[in-house]
């Protein structure tokens, strides 16, 4: 499989066609953006590190009975995935207390929720991709009924999945972004990707943050949190 055309630069990935009309390649880059992007920098090896992480995470959630867009890793920073068509949606699944949850409602870091909390962000940059609720993204068209109820069941799917694989490496899964996608016959399947960028990991124990929010806060010691978090992984999955 090769790189054709690419369609796409994201802040984090580029996405490549590929000879094969259903599959895209979408190659991890080692830049970081922050607050709609505002603040950028680089976090060296991120691009390696994510792209491994999001596919071993994957394929573990494929064996649980989730669908995703994953097919095979092409190299370090390259995986071919299955082409949809983005839900305009950021899907947030919180189990703790922490970053934009904590500003708007005005409580402190580190609540742990009685059970898990979903919310919906319009996937907009120009707009800032403000929060929405499932009414909202009927009225604007950007999933339908069905759509949505199978997301929310897809989303506490790949938070229970998660949560417990992370805690087998001391680890705390606070909160995370997914993304999903529709195939050509109206299937919804998980896409984007699941990486320290886009969930927030907190040693169990000393509660160190090991995810972007190093980046985020000017918190330091940024790479050293990523090579933490996928030795751990990779420990894990020996
Ligand atoms: P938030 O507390 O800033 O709303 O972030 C919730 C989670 O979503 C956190 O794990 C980081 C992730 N996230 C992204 O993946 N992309 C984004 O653009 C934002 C704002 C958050």
């Amino acid at each position: 499989m090769e790189k054709r055309k690419q369609l796409y630069e994201g802040k984090a990935k580029k996405v490549y066609e590929t000879d094969d009309p259903s599959l895209l390649i979408v190659s991890y880059k080692d830049d970081a953006t922050a607050f709609n992007g505002l603040k950028k920098g680089t976090i060296v090896g991120k691009g390696v590190i994510n792209n491994r992480m999001s596919n071993r995470l994957m394929k573990m959630l494929e064996g649980k009975g989730i669908p995703t867009h994953f097919v095979e890793e092409l190299s370090e920073r390259d995986t071919v995935v299955r082409r949809v068509s983005i839900v305009p949606l950021e899907v947030i699944i919180r189990n703790i207390s922490a970053g934009s949850f904590s500003k708007r409602y005005g409580v402190e870091e580190g609540i742990v929720f009685k059970k898990p909390t979903i919310e919906f962000s319009y996937k907009n940059d120009e707009l800032g991709d403000p929060l929405l609720n499932d009414d909202h993204a009927l009225a604007l068209g950007l999933a339908t009924e069905e759509e949505i109820a199978e997301i929310k069941r897809l989303a506490f799917a790949v938070n229970d999945a998660l949560r417990e694989f992370w805690a087998g490496c001391g680890v705390t899964l606070v909160d995370f972004k997914l993304e999903f996608g529709r195939l050509p016959d109206g299937k919804i399947i998980l896409a984007d990707e699941i990486s320290p960028d886009t969930c927030r990991l907190w040693d169990s124990e000393t509660k160190e943050k090991l995810d972007k929010d190093r980046f985020r806060r000017d918190l330091g010691g940024v790479e050293d949190a990523y090579a933490e978090i996928m030795r751990r992984l990779n420990e894990a999955m020996k």
